[in-house]
């Protein structure tokens, strides 16, 4: 089952890129850019990963993320993550990014841009794999300043292939970004948003119906309402799941009880992602293992879910062909 699972073409739809920030590179990026840590070795790093929700992981992210000051500091962490990826049979990535905590240290959207497109220049290059850029909204910001991140990202609307919402979800309903949503909407910008993490079912519902999104991240607190679940089913809402990160934030706790094997019960489109995986844990290969370990899932199964993954991602209909081939080679 693991080398089935390595050679699967996965696609990974929800990934934060400064979530892959390992340890390692965390403390060269440190020393390159003279910017003091807390921690004395990686080893140290490692043991402060233990989060008793998602706020607790967020305060490290956002002090981990410190050290990415330059345009080669952002296309060495996304070189670093692509490489570790299609080592493990990732074929296409979509890259959540989150520029409002990165200027809020003073490196502005051009930094961040430019060090990601080379990246993804050079991950295509190098590696074939496809990426994608979203643009994430940080949620527990004012909404006025997602609509002015909107506007000085206009440089770079057209490389956006979406926008997204993140950070702490609860007591920041969708509601707060409806004008944000909308603009990127006339711009035919689609949009995407984090909703039932640890936020209600009446989340997803908002983002489905003020901001328009095509596709929800998370969302699996939806089985806490049965007639969401079943709207989600009949219009054919992708939720892209991320196992690993639901047990490590305490949403589930522990991957048996993990509500993938109802949520695909239901009949809903599911794919499979890492989120943060320098934080929680691993990869797409090894969020597709714990899987196979916790619901002893058959090899049908993980081959609908990379192929959902392919439907949904964002991507042109000549790439999406060559991925659909290359998961019926793998069979
Ligand atoms: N930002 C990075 N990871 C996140 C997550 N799992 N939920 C919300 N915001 C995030
Ligand atoms: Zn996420």
């Amino acid at each position: 089952m693991r080398d089935f699972l390595r050679r699967l073409p996965k696609a990974e739809l929800h990934l934060h890129i400064e979530g892959s920030l390992e340890p390692e590179l965390m403390f060269s990026l440190a020393e390159r850019n003279g910017v003091s840590l807390p921690y004395a070795c990686v080893e140290e790093v490692r043991a402060a990963y233990d989060f008793s929700d998602l706020q607790s992981f967020l305060d490290l992210y956002y002090q981990g993320m410190n050290v990415l000051r330059t345009a080669e500091d952002f296309h060495d962490l996304a070189m670093d993550y692509f490489r570790r990826a299609s080592a493990e049979g990732v074929v296409h990535v979509e890259m959540h990014f989150d520029p409002q905590a990165h200027r809020v240290r003073g490196v502005e959207l051009p930094v961040v841009m430019e060090g990601l497109s080379q990246a993804r220049r050079h991950a295509q290059r190098e590696l074939g794999m496809s990426t994608a850029l979203i643009m994430a909204f940080l949620r527990d910001r004012p909404a006025e300043e997602a609509m002015a991140l909107m506007e000085s990202a206009a440089p770079y609307w057209e490389m956006l292939d979406a926008v997204g919402l993140d950070s702490a979800e609860r007591g920041n309903p969708p509601a707060k970004f409806v004008e944000v949503f909308e603009r990127a909407r006339q711009l035919g910008i689609p949009r995407v948003a984090h909703a039932g993490e640890e936020g209600p079912p009446d989340y997803i519902r908002e983002a489905l119906d003020l901001l328009d999104v095509c596709r929800i991240d998370h969302g699996v607190r939806c089985l806490e309402d049965p007639e969401l679940v079943a709207r989600l089913r009949d219009e054919g809402v992708v939720l892209t799941v991320c196992p690993l990160s639901n047990v490590r934030l305490r949403v589930v706790e522990r991957m048996t009880d993990h509500p993938l094997p109802q949520l695909l019960d239901a009949g809903l489109r599911l794919t499979l992602n890492s989120d943060d995986p320098a934080y929680f844990g691993g990869g797409m290969l090894a969020n597709f293992e714990a899987c196979a370990e916790a619901f002893g899932w058959s090899k049908e199964i993980f081959i609908q879910l990379a192929g959902t993954a392919i439907e949904a991602a964002f991507i042109d209909e000549t790439r999406r062909l060559d991925l659909h081939r290359q998961l019926a080679a793998c069979l």
